[in-house]
């Protein structure tokens, strides 16, 4: 059996974290671990939870000792890997980074643009001081961030901690595509490869290739979305937002075909189609509370003052949860699998600014990603990435240096914005919702 490891799971008040122990049981064998620590800043939201996660442990992983705390000391030290899902302001800042701009004609979006923003700015306080609180007690722990929007995120702790070698920023956008590919193609998710460029949740597949036969299944992937609707491998589950989502892929391939986007990309060439289509009092925050987070609470309230999971189902096969053990897996163990990563450029993309912060293929493994040379990107793209580099390093820059100038050019360099009129307005409503989170001046 592998040497056992030790977990700390930040953000574990997150409705996601119940799919991820369900993974961390799926990959037992694998990755077996002996202690998980939970941690979170917020006992109330993650004492709801408790009770269930700690049956499902209990039942299916004895041996592990399990660990609920607030104390930051305690969830540091000693530990192997910090996996980190938090979001600064919870569900009710969400609601607001996506209601705001719509209220300005402007796309609500989590992750892009202004929303984005306002989003990134409160995550960038919140992971440094959590990088500051880890590196305090522990050296040498990896710390494996899915915090979003995971673009900005990785551009500021670049800045900020620029010798750390054992940050990761991860995002699972990629890897659910991935999956999506396997079912068209009617292959196992595992026996594929992505070729990737582009920055977080800005991005393009430029191949798909098998990895015994190493042949490009590029193409008929290409053709079966001419004709059929895109749709995601898991769409039963999936709410209308995102089903209209993927749908808008088969939109991008009516103008561009040369390479398959990301599904974030609609947020930067159809924005005011999605202003058109969102309500502006009911968002996905809502659409999430309503679904997975109701669900979630739900089974979990039916584990409390319970000794045992009875009857009650264990979540699992979340393409969330399993990426971040496979993840974590693949560097404490040196495997050296495949994965989409977030790493600083510095020559992957040489016609490409060599500090930002790209997303491509690589592996993992127990010195972090390895990433072969991408090559040269077309004008196209580039010229798109060059804007959204630019937007993503004035918004960290504006941050640190709490200068309100520069939000304005960030946010007026955004796609999803580019009035600078309409960022002005935005901005100040933001900065007043956010004003316990940030400052500029
Ligand atoms: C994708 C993205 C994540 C994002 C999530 C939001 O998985 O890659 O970065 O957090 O979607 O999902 P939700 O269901 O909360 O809208
Ligand atoms: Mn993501």
């Amino acid at each position: 059996m592998r040497e056992t490891k030790i977990i700390t799971i930040v953000g574990a008040g997150s409705s996601r974290t119940p799919a991820l122990v369900g993974s961390i049981v799926d990959y037992k064998e694998r990755f077996p671990l002996e202690k998980i620590i939970f941690f979170d800043i917020d006992p109330i939201r993650m004492g709801k939870m408790q009770r269930y996660m700690e049956l499902v442990l209990k039942q299916e992983m004895p041996e592990c000792q399990v660990i609920f705390t607030t104390d930051k000391e305690l969830a540091y030290t000693g530990v192997d890997a910090v996996l980190v899902q938090m979001r600064a302001g919870n569900t009710a800042m969400r609601s607001l980074d996506e209601k705001i701009p719509l209220k300005h004609g402007l796309v609500g979006q989590e992750t892009c643009g202004p929303g984005g923003f306002a989003y990134g700015m409160r995550s960038i306080g919140a992971m440094i001081e959590m990088v500051n609180d880890i590196r305090a007690v522990n050296k040498d722990a990896w710390i494996l961030n899915y915090t979003n929007p995971a673009a900005i995120v990785a551009v500021a702790l670049d800045k900020v901690f620029p010798d750390d070698k054992r940050i990761l920023n991860l995002c699972d956008q990629p890897y659910s595509m991935m999956r999506t590919y396997a079912k068209i193609l009617g292959k196992e998710e595992h026996t594929l490869k992505a070729e990737y460029f582009g920055l977080n949740h800005f991005g393009w597949f430029t191949d798909i290739v098998g990895k015994e036969d190493n042949k490009s299944y590029f193409n008929e992937v290409m053709d079966y979305l001419g004709t059929n609707e895109f749709k995601p491998y898991n769409a039963e589950q999936r709410s209308q937002s995102w089903l209209e989502t993927y749908k808008r892929v088969n939109k991008y391939l009516s103008f561009f075909t040369e390479y398959l986007p990301n599904t974030y990309l609609q947020y930067y060439f159809f924005p005011e189609e999605i202003v058109e289509e969102s309500d502006p009092n009911y968002t996905r925050a809502d659409e999430a509370v309503a679904s997975r987070e109701k669900d979630v609470f739900e089974l979990c309230a039916k584990a409390e003052g319970r000794d045992t999971l009875g009857d009650l189902e264990i979540l699992k096969g979340s393409v969330f949860g399993n990426l971040m053990i496979e993840v974590a897996e693949s560097i404490l163990y040196d495997l050296n699998e495949d994965f989409v990563v977030i790493v600083k450029n510095n020559g992957i993309i040489p016609n490409f600014s060599p500090d930002a912060m790209i997303e491509v293929a690589g592996t993992l493994g127990k010195d972090g990603p390895t990433t072969p040379v991408y090559g040269e990107i077309k004008p196209f793209y580039k010229g798109l990435m060059e804007g959204q580099y630019a937007y993503e390093l004035l918004t960290v820059e504006s941050y640190l240096e709490e200068s309100y100038e520069k939000a304005l050019m960030a946010l007026t360099l955004n796609r999803s914005i580019v009035d600078p009129q309409k960022a002005k307005a935005v901005l100040d409503d933001l900065m007043e919702a956010n004003k316990d989170y940030w400052v500029l001046k």
